[in-house]
C-alpha cells in the first residue's frame, strides 16, 4: 500500500485541526468531493450583508484584455497564477517552468538567507523572479509575477526600516488620518525593495484579549477598525481615483484575515468563532467594508473557523458574502497552508478551498509542486470546473493589470526601487514618532508626577529600556520578535536613548541601570518593562496575569527607597497589573513602540523651557481588565474593567488608580482531584471522542461501531457494557483518534503534583510502525511520546496500565494550562488495541519520563 502522508503531516493537520474543529456545526463532514450542494455545507443567510461598491472603477476595456489573456493561457499556465510559494522554498527556475503567480517572503525570511541583505539585493531577488515570470522562450504568455510580504508594522523583514507601533497602539491614537500617512510611508519602503505587495491591514477585532495576535488588532471596537479599514488601503495603494494609485511608491493592499480571526473561542489562535452571524457581520466585518470600498484588492482568508467550518472551505463567505453579496472583484489569497486544514483536505491537494473560493494558495514549503499537480488534474478531470479557474485567474490577472504590473518593467525600474534613503526615511520615522506620542495611554499620575523636568538625575532602569528588540514587539526581523538585538535595528532608537537625548541636552543626566542599581540617588527613576515579543500560535496566553516577580521587586525596591517611579509598560494587550501600579507613582502604556522610541521621552518629559511639550492623548482601545481571569470584557465600561474602553487620563487628571488598588488576581488554584477522569467508558465533559481518519476527515464518534478511512473505532466490553473502545488501524495511512474539547482545560495543578497521563490498554496486534501517543493544546502546541516499543513489548489480548509524566508532555511542547487534547493516540501503520480508563492523576511514579 502506497504511503500517502507521513507521520510528520498529520500531526501538523492534528496541530491545526484539533482547535476549533473543521467539521460543521451539526457534526457532519464535508463532503469530500468538494462538488457537495451548498445548502448541504453552508449555515448562513440569516442577516443581511451590504452591498458596497469599490471606488476602483469597473475598467471595460481592462476587462477585454482579459478575456484575450484567459484566451490565450494554457490551462498549466492558468493554474500557476493560483500558486504563491516561498521565498525558502522556490527559484526563479520553478517561477519559469511552472509559471507561477506569485511569491512571498515569510516573517525571517530574506534574499540568500542573509537578514543583513541590503536594499539592492532584495530588487536583484525580485528582478530575477519578474525575469523568469516574463521569460516566453516556452512560447507561452508573459504574465508577472507579483511579490507579497508582511510590512505589518512597516516593513519589517527589512533591516533599517522604520517599525511603526503595532496596530494596537495605532488604535489608542483614535486618529485614521495618521493611519493613511503610515500606510503611504510603509508603501515607499515595501516598493524600494521591488516588491508589489503588502500583506496588510490586519482588520481583527479581538474580542479574547489571551489571543497572541490582540496586538495586531487595532481595536476591540468595531468602530475603530472600520474608520482605520480604508484609510490603510489608501495609504498604501492610494487613491484609486487618482492617478497615483497603485503606481509610483505604492503597493497592493490586503485585508486580513477573512473573517473573525479575532472572534474564536478562548481567543485560541486558529481557533473557531462560534458566534451568530449578525455577530460576524456588526463586529468582525465593519473593517472590510471600508476598505473595499477603499478599493482593497486582495483579502486574506483566516485560519479560523466559523460555526465550525474551515475559513479557506467557506463558500458561503467567501463566495456569496465577500464576492457577490460585498462586491469584491480582487482576489482572495490563502494564508499559510491553511488549505490543509480544510476537511478532507491535505497540504497537497485542496479542490474544496478553490471551488469554496479561494483564489490563490499560499504554499509555501515544498509541498506546493504536489499541490500544483494535484489542482492540474483537478483542473483537468473538471473537480474545479473550468468556469471556477477563468474567474481565479481573471481575478489574480486583473489585480496585476490594475498595478500596471504589465507595463512598469522590471521591479528595479519602478519608482523608488533600489533607492536606500527610503528605508528609515527621516520622514518616515517623524510619522512614527508622531504614532509613537500619540499612542501612550497614561493610567495613573500620583500628584502630577508627570512631566517630568529634563534636568535632573534620572535613572532608566527595566529590561526594554535600552531593548529595541523588545519595544518592536512580534515581527520585527525575526517572525515571532524573537532573536534580535540592538544591532539589528540601525538607525532605530531605544527608549533610553530618547530619554538621554531629552535629559542631557537640558544638563540632567540620564543613567541606564537594568537592574535599578545606583550609587547616587536619582531624582526619579523610570522603569521600562513588560511582555517579551511573541506573534502567532506561540503568543496565546491562558489567563491576564502579567505577573512577573522581578519587574515587580524591582519597582518596590525603588519605591522603597523613596525614588519617584515612573513605570513603562511594554505590552501587546491589556493585563492584569495591579501590583505594578501599586508600586508606581505614574504609570503609562506604551504598547509596542517599534523603532522609534524617542516618541515617549516627547511626552513623558517637559520641553526645554519647563513648558508640557506633548500631553497624552492616547485613549484605551481595548478595555482593561480589573483582574486576571481570564474572560472577554469588551466594551465593558464598570464591573469588569478597572480601565474602561477610552481611558486615558492627560496631565491634569487625577484619575481612579490614585487609590491603593487591589490585589487579588482572582485566579483560583482549583483544588485539584487526585485523579481528572477523560474517558471512564464514557468522554466526560468537557471533552469528546473525535477521529481524524486518512483522509483528514475530522469526525466525532457517537455511535458504537465507526467505520472510517483506515480507521474502525468500536465500543467493547472489559469490566461492563461497553466501558470500553477498540481502535482499529488499517495500516492505509496515518489517522489519529482521542479526546478533544473545544475549550482549553488547565492542567497545571496535575504538572505541579507530579501528574501524569494514565490509561489502560489491551493490545491485539501491536503497531507495524511508529505509533505515539500525544496532548495538543493548539496549532504547533502539542507534544507526543512515541509508545511502539511499549505496545510491542505488551502481552497480547492482556489488560495493562501506562503512564507518561506530565513533566515529559510539558517538555516536549505542551502547555499544562492551556490543553485541548489531553490525549490522542497516532500511527500510520496496522494496529488493534482497546483503550479504558483515561485519566490525569497525581503522584504518579510514571513508565514513561523524560530528560
Ligand atoms: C499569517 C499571516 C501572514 C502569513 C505570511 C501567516 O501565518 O497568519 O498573517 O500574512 O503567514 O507570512
Ligand atoms: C513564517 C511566517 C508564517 C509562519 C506560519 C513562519 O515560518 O516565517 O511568515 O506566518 O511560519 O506558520
Amino acid at each position: 500500500m502506497k504511503k500517502r502522508h507521513s507521520l510528520g503531516r498529520i500531526i501538523g493537520i492534528l496541530s491545526g485541526l484539533m482547535v476549533g474543529g473543521a467539521f460543521t456545526g451539526c457534526g457532519q463532514p464535508i463532503d469530500g468531493d468538494g462538488g457537495a450542494a451548498p445548502e448541504e455545507v453552508q449555515a448562513g443567510g440569516a442577516v443581511e450583508w451590504p452591498q458596497l461598491t469599490s471606488r476602483v472603477a469597473e475598467n471595460p476595456q481592462l476587462e477585454a484584455r482579459l478575456d484575450q489573456l484567459l484566451e490565450q493561457m494554457t490551462l498549466e499556465e492558468k493554474v500557476g497564477q493560483l500558486f504563491q510559494a516561498e521565498l525558502r522554498a522556490v527559484t526563479p527556475e520553478d517561477v519559469r517552468e511552472y509559471h507561477l503567480g506569485s511569491i512571498l517572503n515569510g516573517g525571517g525570511a530574506f534574499p540568500n538567507n542573509n537578514k543583513h541583505s541590503s536594499v539592492d539585493d532584495w530588487v536583484a531577488l525580485a528582478d530575477s523572479f519578474y525575469a523568469a515570470s516574463m521569460d516566453t522562450s516556452d512560447g507561452g504568455t508573459a504574465v508577472p509575477i507579483i511579490w507579497g510580504t508582511d510590512a505589518v508594522h512597516g516593513h519589517n523583514n527589512v533591516i533599517g526600516a522604520t517599525l511603526y507601533p503595532h496596530n494596537i497602539a495605532l488604535g489608542a491614537t483614535r486618529n485614521p488620518d495618521l493611519i493613511r500617512e503610515i500606510g503611504k510611508a510603509t508603501a515607499a519602503e515595501v516598493a524600494a525593495t521591488g516588491i508589489d505587495w503588502d500583506f496588510s491591514p490586519t482588520l481583527a477585532v479581538a474580542r479574547d484579549d489571551r489571543w497572541g495576535r490582540t496586538y495586531e488588532s487595532y481595536s476591540e471596537d468595531p468602530a475603530v477598525v472600520k474608520s482605520y479599514g480604508g484609510p490603510m488601503v489608501e495609504g498604501l495603494q492610494g487613491d484609486p481615483q487618482s492617478d497615483g494609485f497603485l503606481s509610483g511608491g505604492q503597493v497592493i493592499a490586503t485585508a486580513k484575515h477573512f473573517i473573525a480571526d479575532g472572534g474564536t473561542r478562548d481567543g485560541i489562535d486558529r481557533g473557531d468563532a462560534d458566534i451568530s452571524e449578525e455577530e460576524l457581520m456588526k463586529i468582525h466585518a465593519p473593517g472590510y467594508f471600508t476598505a473595499i470600498e477603499a478599493g482593497v484588492q486582495t483579502v486574506m482568508a483566516s485560519f479560523s473557523s466559523w460555526q465550525g467550518e474551515k475559513l479557506h472551505g467557506h463558500e458561503y463567505l467567501l463566495t456569496d458574502v465577500l464576492k457577490k453579496q460585498m462586491g469584491f472583484d480582487g482576489f482572495v489569497i490563502g494564508d499559510w497552508n491553511g488549505h490543509q486544514f480544510v476537511n478532507g483536505c491535505s497540504n497537497t491537494s485542496c479542490p474544496q478551498a478553490i471551488n469554496a473560493g479561494i483564489d490563490m494558495f499560499m504554499a509555501p514549503d515544498g509541498d506546493w509542486k504536489k499541490l500544483y499537480a494535484s489542482t492540474l488534474a483537478q483542473a483537468k478531470d473538471g473537480t474545479i470546473s473550468s468556469g471556477r479557474l477563468n474567474d481565479a485567474v481573471r481575478r489574480i490577472l486583473r489585480v496585476k493589470l490594475r498595478a500596471d504590473l504589465f507595463e512598469r518593467g522590471a521591479p528595479s525600474e519602478r519608482a523608488l526601487a533600489g533607492d536606500e534613503s527610503v528605508i528609515g526615511a527621516p520622514e518616515h520615522r517623524a510619522v512614527a514618532r508622531r504614532a509613537v506620542r500619540e499612542s501612550l495611554v497614561l493610567l495613573k499620575n500620583r500628584d502630577q508626577l508627570l512631566p517630568l523636568a529634563r534636568d535632573q538625575r534620572v535613572l532608566v532602569a527595566g529590561d526594554g529600556a535600552d531593548n529595541i528588540g523588545k519595544q518592536a514587539g512580534g515581527w520585527s526581523v525575526t517572525w515571532q520578535g524573537t532573536g534580535t538585538d540592538n544591532s539589528d535595528f540601525p538607525g532605530a532608537t531605544s527608549i533610553y536613548d530618547g530619554i538621554a537625548e531629552a535629559v542631557t541636552s537640558a544638563g540632567g543626566e540620564a543613567v541606564l541601570s537594568e537592574d535599578g542599581s545606583f550609587e547616587r540617588k536619582p531624582d526619579v527613576a523610570i522603569v521600562v518593562f513588560g511582555e517579551d515579543p511573541y506573534a502567532e500560535m506561540q503568543g496565546d496566553i491562558a489567563n491576564l496575569d502579567y505577573s512577573d516577580d522581578e519587574d515587580l521587586a524591582l519597582l518596590r525596591k525603588l519605591h522603597a527607597q523613596d525614588v519617584p517611579v515612573v513605570s513603562l509598560f511594554i505590552t501587546g494587550r491589556p493585563l492584569w497589573v495591579n501590583p505594578e501600579i501599586n508600586a508606581s507613582d505614574a504609570f503609562a502604556v506604551i504598547w509596542q513602540p517599534g523603532t522609534e522610541g524617542g516618541g515617549v521621552a516627547d511626552v513623558v518629559f517637559r520641553d526645554a523651557r519647563g513648558e508640557v511639550n506633548h500631553d497624552f492623548v492616547g485613549k484605551l482601545p481595548f478595555t482593561w481588565p480589573e483582574n486576571a481571569v481570564p474572560t472577554p470584557r469588551n466594551l465593558a465600561d464598570s464591573g469588569q474593567a478597572l480601565f474602561p474602553y477610552g481611558y486615558g487620563l492627560d496631565f491634569g487628571e487625577r484619575g481612579i488608580a490614585a487609590a491603593q488598588l487591589p490585589e487579588e488576581s482572582g485566579l483560583t488554584r482549583r483544588d485539584i482531584a487526585d485523579a481528572l477522569p477523560v474517558f471512564e467508558g464514557r468522554a466526560l465533559d468537557p471533552w469528546s471522542l473525535e477521529v481524524v481518519d486518512i483522509a483528514n476527515n475530522r469526525q466525532p464518534i457517537t455511535t458504537s461501531i465507526a467505520e472510517l478511512d483506515g480507521i474502525r473505532v468500536q465500543s467493547v466490553d472489559r469490566n461492563v457494557q461497553e466501558d470500553s473502545r477498540r481502535l482499529q488501524w488499517s495500516g492505509q495511512g496515518p489517522a489519529s483518534v482521542g479526546f478533544f474539547a473545544n475549550s482549553r482545560t488547565d492542567l497545571s495543578a496535575y504538572l505541579e503534583a507530579d501528574g501524569a497521563l494514565v490509561f489502560d490498554v489491551k493490545v491485539d496486534k501491536a503497531p507495524s510502525s511508529a505509533a505515539s501517543i500525544g496532548m495538543n493544546c493548539g496549532t504547533d502546541c502539542l507534544a507526543t511520546q512515541p509508545v511502539t516499543d511499549l505496545l510491542r513489548a505488551a502481552e497480547p489480548g492482556q489488560w495493562g496500565t501506562v503512564s507518561v509524566a506530565l513533566q515529559c508532555m510539558a517538555e516536549q511542547g505542551a502547555q499544562m494550562d492551556m490543553v485541548l487534547s489531553p490525549f490522542f493516540m497516532l500511527t500510520e501503520g496496522e494496529m488493534d488495541v482497546s483503550v479504558n480508563s483515561i485519566r490525569i492523576a497525581t503522584d504518579v511514579e510514571a513508565d514513561i519520563q523524560c530528560g
